[in-house]
Formats: structure tokens, sequence, C-alpha cells
């Protein structure tokens, strides 16, 4: 089996930036691929530096090389905050309102991408694949290529990949799609995001497009593109809600809601994820259903993120203001109807937490896949389990919708229809809940991450070398 040489902006060390709870899937779904087969892991560090030294810190834990770069100051201004999180996510989440086109964030995005390059080439041997993460790093494969690196190299996506009208509005799209197809194979995470990249290939790059084998031939090149949905760990999530911290959780949580449904949401705080029409929609709930505050509790955990740009400051303040909002109007002495924790927890505690909700709820606007929706399934008791209501905008809706029989699909914008996806999860009866999370466990717990890195992996090693 060849070595795996994983390549990411983020690396999940203790001491990178806002490791513990804070970092999203993709940490510990590369931590556990890397585990399997072995190698490297490289990535930023988490620390800013006042001048870029191009030093490598090397550390080695349970098998796995993690190796990090520090960057300089303005490099993560420009590069992190700037094109990485205030053009490219809000482009790629469709939030060309908040999108920002400014020249010197992508000359820090190329500049951090060829340090990238420059600093894990040595790193690399003949017979390793390298698989780079999300959109960070867009360019870097080409930046691999241009020092003469050969590998296999394959790219896979986390976000989701816009409609080509939308892609457009950025300049120099054109450049930055041209060095994506130095990829071997590009991974997105479901088929609405790998046909709206083969779409703008065609279309706008001439590009021959084969959409059933996901072949792309351009300028003489071959690039392969492909739907892999991500998946969570299975065997770790389930070794996880057996702990005495998963249990205590659950039951702190159940002790001080006393009868009430628990009903929880865990997001990173980012305006991607909903969470303001979310809160609109669970007042619209309480507008109509007043009684119910004595029936229903709902815990919002959103761990602060990317606290440098402007519109995650903004997005918070609004959240701030709504849920004060709703509280003020609907508390009584004993009774807050929304509780706000804006700090992470350990994957343990929420596996407690989300086995005591009985409802979960997962509404972003646009999401590539969403693990937070898969995991509230698989910490679920199979003989009382919860309800999921989830977002049709979100990734996972593609795989736990499961024909109208699994999650209860809502449109995260409409708060008639958050208000009435919460009555019907509320009102649920046993029988439908099993039937819909036995429909839903059964994707969750087959198509899990070791499965995801094995069908992408063998996939990039089956492609034939330049
Ligand atoms: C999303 C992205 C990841 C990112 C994570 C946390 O899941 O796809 O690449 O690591 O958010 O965001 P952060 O900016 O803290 O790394």
């Amino acid at each position: 089996m060849s070595r795996l040489v994983i390549i990411s902006n983020r690396v999940a060390v203790p001491k990178a930036r806002g490791a513990a709870g804070a970092q999203g899937g993709l940490a510990g779904a590369l931590n556990s691929a890397l585990k399997k087969h072995g190698g490297i892991w490289f990535g930023w560090s988490g620390s800013e530096v006042e001048e870029y030294t191009g030093q490598i810190d090397i550390q080695r834990a349970e098998g796995v090389t993690i190796a990090t770069i520090d960057l300089a100051r303005q490099d993560v201004d420009e590069y992190y905050n700037g094109y990485a999180n205030s053009t490219l996510w809000p482009l790629f989440h469709y939030r060309i309102d908040l999108t920002e086109f400014e020249n010197e964030f992508g000359k820090g995005y190329e500049r951090v991408n060829e340090q990238f390059a420059e600093a894990v080439s040595p790193l690399i041997e003949a017979d390793d694949l390298v698989w780079v993460h999300d959109y960070h790093l867009l360019p870097l494969g080409e930046r691999l290529r241009s020092r003469g690196l050969e590998n296999r190299i394959g790219f896979f996506l986390h976000t989701p990949w816009p409609p080509t009208r939308l892609f457009v509005s950025l300049p120099y799209h054109e450049r930055l799609v041209r060095t994506m197809l130095e990829y071997d194979l590009i991974g997105f995470q479901t088929d609405p995001w790998l046909d709206s990249f083969l779409h703008y290939c065609r279309k706008e790059l001439g590009a021959e497009v084969d959409e059933e084998t996901g072949r792309i031939e351009f300028e003489g090149r071959t690039t392969f593109a492909r739907a892999y949905p991500i998946g969570i760990d299975w065997d770790h999530l389930q070794a996880q809600i057996n702990t005495g911290e998963a249990r205590q959780a659950g039951q702190r949580l159940l002790a001080s809601t006393r009868h009430r449904t628990a009903m929880i949401g865990v997001d990173r705080l980012d305006y991607s994820k909903g969470l303001p029409e979310r809160i609109d929609g669970i007042g619209r709930f309480f507008d109509q259903n007043p009684e119910r505050v004595r029936d229903l509790v709902y815990i919002q955990i959103a761990p602060p993120s990317r606290e440098d740009v402007e519109s995650y400051q903004k997005i918070r303040a609004e959240l701030e203001q709504k849920t004060g909002a709703i509280n003020g109007a609907r508390s009584e002495v004993d009774i807050v109807p929304i509780r706000y924790v804006n700090r992470g927890h350990s994957l343990a505690e929420l596996c407690g937490f989300y086995r005591a909700a009985k409802i979960g709820l997962v509404t972003p606007l646009r999401d590539g896949m969403n693990l937070v929706a898969k995991e509230y399934v698989a910490a679920q008791d199979p003989d009382d389990p919860g309800v999921l209501i989830l977002s049709r905008f979100a990734g996972a809706a593609e795989q736990l919708d499961c024909d109208g029989e699994g999650a209860v699909l809502v449109n995260p914008h409409s708060r008639d229809d958050l208000a009435h996806a919460i009555r019907t999860a509320l009102d649920m009866p046993l029988d439908e809940r099993k039937r819909r999370y036995e429909a839903m466990v059964k994707t969750v717990r087959d198509d899990n991450v070791q499965q995801w890195t094995e069908r992408f992996t063998a996939d990039l090693a089956s492609i034939e070398t330049r």
C-alpha cells in the first residue's frame, strides 16, 4: 500500500488554533485515514509569525507524521482570512453578497500555496499518493507539478461547488480552474456539486467532458472528477457514546430540562449554517404554539469561528440579538426556551447531548455535506431514536432523505417550514421515528469515513501515472 501524503490548511495537532471543538468535520476524518495508511499530514501550524521562514516542525503521533509550517501575519490575513474565507468560502456557499474581491487577497493566496509547495515537496517520496484538501489549496497541485512532481495527486473539495453563473463572478476564475486540472482526481461531496464543476469545464473552458466517467480532457491532460460523499468514523463514535463522559453529559442535559423535550443544534458559528434563520423558525413555532414553551427547550452549541473576519463578527451579534429577543419574550421565571452556548465540546460530550436530545436541528443555507447530521443519527438510541430535521440544501440531504422516509427535510429560509417541522418532530410517534432512524442509520454506518478514504485512494491509485 502506498503511503499517503495529506495536505490541508488545518491539521489536527493540539497546537493548531481552535483544534478543540471548532475544527469542523475534516480534521477528524483525515486523522483516521492516515492512521490506516501511514504517512504524512502537512499543513499550517495555526501560528502566526512576523516573517515567513520556511521552517518545518515535525511531530510523530500514533504512526502519523505531522509536519507544519508557521505563516506570516500578512499571509494569514490575505490567504486565510482573505481569499480563502472572505472570497472563496462565501462564493462557494452562494453568498455573493458577502464575497470580497480584493486583489491583495488573491496574491496572498498564491504566495501561500507556493510556500506550501516549496515546504512539502522534499517530504514526498516517489510512490506516495498525494491528497490535497479543500478550498484553501485549489492551485497547490499545479504548484507541485511545476516543481517536477509526477506522483498521483488527488484533491477533495469539502464545500459546495457553485453554479457556473455564480462562479464566473470571481475574477481570474479560469486561471483557478486551469490549475485544478493538474490534479489526477478531483472529489466532490455530492453529484450536484460535481455537475456544476463539469458544467463549468465544458461551458467556460471548452474541455471535453464525459459525464458517465467524470473524465475531463483539456489541453492534452486528463483529470477525473467524481462524487465521494464523506462519512463519519462510525466505530469511533460508538466508542464515544459508551464512555462515562458521554453518559454524564446526557444525564446532565436531561436533568436540567425537567420533562421538556430537548432539541439540539451544533454548528460552527458561520453564516452558512443558517443560525439566525433557524432562531426565527423557532420563534415562529413559539408564536404559533405559545403553550409549548413548557414542552420544548432548544440548545444551540455554536463555537465561534474565523473571528477576524467581519461577516463572522456580524453573524455572532445577530444571533445574540435574536436569541435574547425570543428568550425575553417567551421565558418564564422557571423556563428559558433557548440556551445558547459559545463554547466547543468534546465528541464524547456531544454524543451524550445528541442522544439526550429528541430532535436534532441541522439547517444550513448551504453545506458541502454536514457531518453533524450524521453524528446525530449515529448517536441515537435505536429503541427510542430522535428525529433529524435537515436542510434540503445540505449535501447530507442527498443521502439522509431516504426517499422521504429518513430526515424531515426543510427549506431553512422558511420560518413556517421550520415551525411545521418542529411540530411534526415533537408529535412523531415512536414507530415512525424508528422507521426513519433505521433508513438513515444504514447509510451513516455503511458509508463511513473509512469507506470514503478507501474509495478515493483506490481510485487515485488506479489512475495511470503521467
Ligand atoms: C469547514 C472547512 C474545513 C475547515 C473547517 C473549520 O469544514 O471545509 O476546511 O477546516 O470548516 O474551519 P477553520 O477555518 O477553523 O479551519
